[in-house]
């Protein structure tokens, strides 16, 4: 039962996919960067409760700050976050009054002293923010936090809209990754997308932010994206393995024009789906293996000096909402608009639209617009669900097979399709399974499964 679990999955090339494998498996369902996931969240949940939770945190685990910069200059076509387009730096100014008093009313109730292991700039792009007004946010972070001296400092770059001098400012202030949008790197696909990045542009970037010391650089890519074609898409691996990144996030293209305007102007017709869609991804984890990076996760490539890919063969890996991560007992806690943070068994979002945001605050709220406080069968079904995004591997425990008896036997057709192997209480992924992990965890989503569960199903992306 406790044979050597791990190895099976670091396949170097994944299987081809049948067509009825496909029909079975592709079907809407969450990507599980949180268990419960956001729709099973209460609108209006108590502010009370969150200054509650964090009242009542533990205070010997560590802290991951998550501040979100939702501007952006201008709109990509494919994207899916939340943001404002604006071209008023000024904007900036006015967001940052409002983070120091949202972090101050935190600091009010946590207090000073928790010592915090990452710092994570997400967005949005948060290089909208003026060279000062990024010095600015740094000592709000800097004056009421107490980072460790080995903290992960991180930052989400689009290089196409951040200057060497904002990178070197970054790099001044302890910054020491990056995770670097580049998605594709095929021109018709960029037009498609209405996103250009040149090669040489991402080069130079890269160049320039390891001569800074940069000691970690991670690469965003998409698959699945208009006008992608396996050539187009064998240039791209080609070009981002020439610039060897030490972590690769392959996002499989969630296509929600229903929620996401902005991606109702993408050519509808020219995207791969199906088999064309499952066949990009099988094409980079061939490119990427082959190229030296280990299959991290669902959706990752790190190398295999990256703490990453160590956490990841020690069976160690975790997630967070920012992705994979290799720190497991740390609570997050989140400033900014939509921003969100998992602290004390809650999770809580913060008001999306910015108005309502800064007035929330203005009257002395926690910007709180909705959350869960999560149960006991929550926190147990959360961990199960992680061991699978992540390490593709879980042991439900001595009387596992009785308690989750239920969903074994919905894991049995995945174990007939060559997906899982069970044994006992012990479910591990096959090679093949690592295309369907959404698939393989489904099973212990019990919220998913409660009366409009099925119909919240319908909100999420397809899994392939
Ligand atoms: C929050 S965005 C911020 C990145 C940064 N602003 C930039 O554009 O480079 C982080 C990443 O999410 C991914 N992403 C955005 N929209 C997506 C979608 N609809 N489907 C899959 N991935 C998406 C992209 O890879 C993007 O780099
Ligand atoms: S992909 Fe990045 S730059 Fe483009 S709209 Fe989304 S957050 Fe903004």
């Amino acid at each position: 039962m406790n044979a050597p679990l791990h190895a099976p999955t670091a396949a170097t090339e994944l299987p081809p996919i049948s067509d009825e494998l496909l029909a079975r498996y592709d079907v809407p369902g969450p990507r599980y960067t949180s268990y419960p996931t956001v729709p099973a969240w209460v609108d209006g949940f108590p502010e009370a409760r969150y200054r509650q939770a964090l009242q009542e945190a533990d205070p010997e685990l560590p802290l991951a700050l998550y501040v979100h910069v939702p501007f952006c200059w201008s709109m990509c076509a494919y994207c899916g976050c939340n943001v404002v387009i604006s071209k008023d730096q000024g904007r900036g100014d006015a967001y940052l009054d409002d983070l120091a008093l949202e972090m101050d009313r935190v600091v009010d109730v946590v207090g000073r002293g928790r010592p915090v292991r990452s710092v994570h700039l997400g967005g949005g792009t948060p290089t909208f923010l003026t060279e000062a007004q990024l010095e600015r946010l740094a000592e709000l972070i800097g004056d009421r936090f107490l980072c460790e001296p080995t903290a992960e400092l991180s930052v989400e770059i689009n290089p196409s809209v951040t200057s060497l001098e904002q990178l070197r400012t970054l790099r001044s202030l302890g910054f020491n990754r990056l995770s670097m949008g580049v998605q594709d790197l095929d021109v018709g696909v960029q037009a498609a997308i209405r996103r250009t990045q040149t090669f040489d542009e991402t080069q130079r970037f890269v160049d320039y932010a390891r001569g800074l010391g940069f000691g970690s650089i991670n690469f965003d890519l998409i698959y699945g994206l208009p006008r992608q074609t396996t050539r187009s898409w064998a240039g791209t691996l080609d070009q981002v393995l020439a610039l060897r990144p030490d972590r690769l996030a392959v996002y499989s293209f969630a296509f929600v024009p229903e929620q996401r305007k902005n991606q109702r102007v993408l050519p509808a017709h020219e995207l791969p789906r199906g088999r064309e869609k499952v066949d990009l991804f099988r094409q980079a984890y061939k490119a990427f293996v082959y190229g030296g990076y280990e299959a991290i996760g669902m959706d990752h490539f790190a190398l295999p000096g990256d703490e990453l890919a160590q956490a990841s063969r020690a069976g160690r890996l975790w997630r967070n909402f920012q992705g994979y991560t290799v720190h497991r007992d740390v609570e997050t806690i989140a400033f900014g608009s939509s921003g969100i943070s998992d602290i004390g068994g809650v999770y809580t979002q913060n008001i999306r639209p910015l108005g309502q945001y800064h007035r929330a605050l203005e009257a002395g709220h926690l910007p709180v617009a909705r959350g869960l406080a999560l149960d006991l069968e929550d926190l147990e079904r959360r961990d199960i669900i992680n061991e699978i995004m992540c390490n593709l591997h879980v042991d439900l425990g001595e009387d596992g097979e009785v308690r989750f008896a239920e969903e074994l036997a919905m894991l049995a057709p995945l174990e007939a399709d060559g997906l899982v192997a069970l044994d006992g209480p012990v479910v591990r992924v096959l090679p093949p399974g690592r295309l369907f992990l959404r698939n393989v965890a489904m099973p212990f989503d019990t919220r998913l499964r409660r009366p409009g569960g099925a119909a919240s199903a319908e909100r999420f992306s397809r899994t392939v």
